[in-house]
């Protein structure tokens, strides 16, 4: 199972790339950049990750954070990451940024974008993997400092896909958004947002409606309403799910009691995906080996994960076409 884990195509929708911080990284740029972090060795900085609950976990991870401040940070962290991709064999990948991170300590959007979409480019040409990017806003944040956000965002609008929501889901529900998510949406971005994670499975209802998301991200909490759950089917909308996320957070008490395996069998579009994977215990593969772990799942179940979200991501017509076939290439071969 490993074996045929760690060779299948893999596309990954829910990453943010500064989940994807290692406590080494971390190390390495807090000296380059003379800034002080409250842990010893990247050993500690792993011990202190143990979360209650979504506020634990973002609260360290903003912390984290602050050792990115030059072009070549960006660069570093996002090579890095492509890097476990090419590993893990991810073929297509989908990344999460949060400017506002980084813009509220006084770090250029532009000098971001650059050293993000610089190791983007490398990674398609060197490695052959395919990226597109989503900007996401802060949820609990206000609206004006979203719609500065996305300000700034209009000259690298061809480098970004899509717009998404993240950050703490309670007491911050869609509608906070809804205006800004309209006007992005009429500057021509697609939308997706983090809704069902911890907060109610309402918030994936108004995603939908309100927000007109293309597929939402976490959406575990869905399960709370039947009539939902008959929605998510009938139209295909797609879940990015992340097992080691949502167990290290307490969304589900263990993996056993993950339901991303009842929603496929009921015919939910459920994808694998790592979401914050240096703080999380995992990459790709990680996260489908716990998973096949805990639960009876077939190769061809293992491979609808990836091909359910080859169907749900932002490629265009041709690239989804070649990933589906690599992907049955590799089926034909077992
Ligand atoms: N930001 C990074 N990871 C997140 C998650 N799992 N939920 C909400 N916001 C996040
Ligand atoms: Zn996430």
């Amino acid at each position: 199972m490993y074996q045929f884990i760690a060779g299948l195509p893999k596309v990954e929708l829910h990453l943010h790339i500064e989940g994807s911080l290692e406590p080494e990284l971390m190390f390495q740029l807090a000296k380059r950049n003379n800034i002080d972090i409250p842990y010893a060795s990247p050993d500690e900085v792993r011990a202190a990750y143990d979360f209650s609950n979504l506020q634990s976990f973002l609260d360290i991870y903003y912390q984290g954070a602050q050792v990115l401040i030059t072009e070549r940070d960006f660069y570093d962290l996002t090579w890095a990451y492509m890097l476990r991709c090419k590993t893990d064999n991810v073929l297509h990948a989908e990344l999460f940024f949060d400017p506002q991170t980084h813009t509220s300590r006084g770090v250029d959007f532009d000098l971001v974008m650059k050293g993000i979409c610089g190791a983007l480019a490398a990674a398609e040409i060197e490695l052959g993997i395919s990226s597109q990017l989503i900007l996401c806003f802060l949820r609990h944040l206000d609206e004006a400092s979203a719609f500065d956000t996305l300000n700034q965002a209009q000259a690298w609008k061809q480098q970004i896909v899509a717009v998404g929501l993240d950050s703490s889901e309670l007491g911050h529900p869609p509608e906070k958004f809804a205006r800004v998510f309209a006007t992005a949406r009429q500057q021509g971005y697609l939308t997706v947002a983090h809704a069902g994670e911890e907060g109610p499975s309402s918030n994936i209802i108004d995603a939908l409606d309100i927000l007109q998301v293309s597929r939402i991200d976490h959406g575990v909490r869905c399960v709370d309403d039947p009539q939902l759950v008959t929605r998510l089917i009938d139209e295909q909308i797609h879940l990015t799910v992340c097992p080691l996320s949502n167990t290290k957070l307490k969304v589900f008490a263990s993996m056993e009691q993950h339901n991303i395996v009842d929603l496929l069998y009921k015919g939910v579009s459920v994808g694998v995906n790592s979401d914050d994977p240096a703080y999380f215990g995992g990459y790709m593969n990680d996260n489908f080996n716990a998973l096949a772990n805990a639960h009876p799942l077939t190769y061809e179940q293992l491979a609808k994960f990836t091909s359910n979200a080859i169907d749900a991501s932002f490629c265009n017509a041709q690239r989804k076409y070649e990933l589906q076939q690599q992907l049955q290439v590799y089926l034909d071969k077992q």
